[in-house]
């Protein structure tokens, strides 16, 4: 538990922009910036960070809140890891308040796992260094590969004992429980007598990491060449770690591939640390998993240009040209080299010094279009068939080039280099083209009624018709609230005397006085809670509430309100005006007064009609003198309708 007002000190000293920037590529423009979106994937950007409210919103699907918000999406953190990193970056004391067995029990299970990663990499880190088989075994294996021991630190690689269950062991006296060992896949258990054993025993342990550089599994490496037992034995899926979504070594790789404007890609997590270890640091490995799609959005986050360092063998050659065509159509720049003699990039680096090895890429790496040419051609030869299938294969990645000058860049090229005319060429480029647009219009036929319900989901707040009135003018009130409550608007009110008068005032006070005067309630829980903020702060503590309050408030439901309301006041929905439903005006002072006044006439206009529905119910209900109390007042509502529906310029029919 982290105390109240360590929280606000961290909520306070929170800048969304820097916090965003750790992760997203951020653009000045205006006061505010902008980024490609890192929880969808787009190609021009829509996702806006709003310094001075301290939040961020994407416009494309609607996801935004404050800074601890985007640490809970992005990272997978939980709501105190959240304000633990925050406080960890501005340097901020937290007292952690002590648990209580009920809480300890309450952590979240994906809080666990991180736990237990966290205590296996030091822990095995620990073995080999200091234990006698650690050493012997896991320490010179390294060693003998050439790695420094800086270098083993730096990535956190440690050895998992040959016993069997010495970690499992150590794990379980730490008070971690069986079943979480197990489902943080660190443990296995023995069918025959139930007890654990360890999946990672008698390997040496790579830390797999995820941005923020916490522990999300490990890749473990045999130490023997009699490939009895699988080479690598990785965690697996968990609650935090999905290997499609990781690229090795990016929570070291981030900061030099923006600064260099390129990452490298290789396929070992031997190759990125051996490079990382040869001074090459924008570099990043797959891990095994064919590349997918979630893993090249994690580059494009930082560079739009991608080399690939792949093996030259025909494995290799396979992957890169299936990694190309990925990255191709992701919009990513693609070039690609092949060590020469067996070599891997790992290898490689330990036999050159650095700027050899700098040189080396420099010097050779090319773009796809000449890679594939020159590799097919020296197999196709002067055979014309094989000749004109490699042209389609090139032509066919061509197509995949989002952008139209590259493609006609890259037919040129190709054009040379095949010694095929360009025209040819092109008319075979249109071929694939239409096909290709053919078979996505009619996907998307298909797929209409899919993408309009996905829209919805995204828009809800403004579908009028999913959604009732009551919502919608409740709504327009608390929007009122956090964008302009701290203005100030000049209104009519009774004074002292009950006489009207011209009065400046906040519209937060005059808004929450009018409502609570004329005595009337929210229907919604959550608009009532964020009400009864507001007066609670206006009547008791003369004062009004930060929006951050609101933005950055624990119950997600208020922060995602409020980041909406804020970030979205200007996106005017045509549905909202067909309904009569006013929506907030431009930060214009001679617009304001009147925004205010409306905003809250709609609001009692639409309270009034229904009060005025259950009066009518009383009347049929009751007779006599009390059918005559109820007819009074139901004339009475019918008037104050009539002049609220007369301020607004609309008539009434009864
Ligand atoms: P070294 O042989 O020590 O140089 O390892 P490496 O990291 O260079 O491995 P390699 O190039 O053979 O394979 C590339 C990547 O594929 C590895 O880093 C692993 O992540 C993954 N990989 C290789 N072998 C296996 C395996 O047997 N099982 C699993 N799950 N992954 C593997
Ligand atoms: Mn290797």
């Amino acid at each position: 538990m982290i105390k109240r007002e360590d929280i606000e000190k961290i909520i306070n000293a929170a800048r969304i922009e820097e916090v965003v920037g750790n992760f997203v590529e951020l653009r000045k423009r205006g006061v505010n910036y902008i980024g490609l979106c890192p929880f969808h994937n787009e190609k021009t950007p829509s996702f806006n960070v709003n310094p001075a409210k301290g939040i961020f919103k994407c416009f494309g699907c609607g996801e935004g809140g404050d800074s601890v918000a985007f640490l809970m999406k992005h990272e997978h953190y939980t709501y105190p890891e959240a304000l633990r990193w925050l406080a960890n970056k501005y340097g901020i004391q937290i007292e952690e308040q002590v648990l209580t067995q009920e809480e300890i029990a309450q952590q979240s299970e994906r809080d666990r796992i991180y736990q237990i990663n966290d205590f296996a990499q030091k822990y095995f880190q620990e073995i080999l260094f200091t234990d006698a088989e650690g050493k012997s075994i896991g320490l010179s294996y390294l060693k003998e590969r050439e790695l420094e021991e800086e270098t083993i630190k730096r990535w956190g690689i440690g050895y998992c004992k040959e016993t069997g269950d010495d970690f499992s062991k150590k794990a379980l006296e730490k008070g971690f429980t069986k079943e979480e060992l197990v489902n943080a896949g660190v443990s296995l258990v023995n069918s025959n007598d139930g007890s654990l054993y360890d999946r990672f025993r008698g390997r040496v342990c790579f830390p797999i990491y995820n941005i923020g550089g916490r522990v999300l599994g490990f890749s473990a490496r045999t130490l023997r060449t009699d490939k009895v037992k699988a080479k690598y034995v990785n965690s697996p899926e968990s609650l935090i770690y999905s290997k499609g979504k990781v690229l090795f070594g990016l929570h070291l790789a981030k900061n030099e591939i923006v600064k260099q404007d390129e990452c490298f890609l290789v396929e070992g997590n031997m190759d990125v640390v051996m490079m990382n270890q040869n001074a090459v640091t924008n570099v990043v490995a797959t891990s095994g998993t064919a590349l997918t799609e979630e893993q090249i959005r994690l580059i494009k986050r930082y560079t739009k240009n991608v080399t690939l360092l792949y093996d030259g063998d025909s494995a290799g050659i396979k992957a890169t040209f299936k990694a190309v065509n990925l990255l191709l159509e992701q919009g990513l720049h693609v070039k690609t080299l092949l060590f020469p003699n067996n070599e891997d990039p790992d290898s490689f680096a330990r036999k050159h010094t650095q700027d050899e090895f700098k040189n080396f890429i420099k010097n050779n790496a090319e773009n796809f279009i000449l890679y594939k040419t020159n590799l097919l051609l020296s197999d196709a030869q002067d055979d014309p068939i094989k000749r004109a299938d490699l042209t389609r294969n090139i032509v066919e990645t061509i197509a995949l080039v989002p952008d139209l000058l590259e493609r006609d860049a890259y037919l040129q090229q190709c054009s040379k280099l095949l010694n095929v005319k360009e025209e040819i060429l092109g008319s075979e480029l249109a071929k694939i083209l239409k096909n290709k647009s053919l078979k996505t219009n009619f996907k998307q036929e298909n797929t209409e009624q899919e993408v309009q319900e996905n829209e919805t989901v995204v828009e809800k707040p403004i579908d009028v018709k999913e959604i009732e009135k009551e919502y919608i003018v409740e709504r327009a009130i608390i929007s009122l609230l956090f964008n302009y409550g701290n203005r100030i608007t000049t209104q009519e009110i009774f004074n002292s005397e009950g006489i009207k008068e011209k009065k400046d005032l906040y519209v937060a006070n005059f808004v929450v006085c009018d409502i609570i005067s004329d005595d009337i309630a929210f229907k919604h829980k959550l608009f009532n809670e964020i009400f009864t903020i507001y007066s609670d702060f206006i009547y008791n503590k003369e004062s009004i509430p930060e929006l951050s309050l609101f933005t950055s408030n624990q119950n997600q439901e208020i922060s995602k309100l409020a980041t909406d309301l804020v970030m979205n006041k200007y996106s005017i929905s045509p549905k909202w005006e067909e309904n009569e439903i006013k929506v907030p005006q431009p930060d214009d002072i001679e617009t304001i007064d009147k925004y205010v006044r409306d905003t809250l006439l709609d609001f009692k206009l639409y309270k009034i009609n229904g009060y005025i529905k259950e009066i009518e119910e009383q009347v049929f209900k009751t007779q006599g003198e009390e059918q005559l109390e109820w007819l009074k007042t139901l004339q009475r509502s019918i008037n104050i309708r009539n002049d609220i529906a007369k301020q607004l310029g609309r008539v009434m029919i009864p």
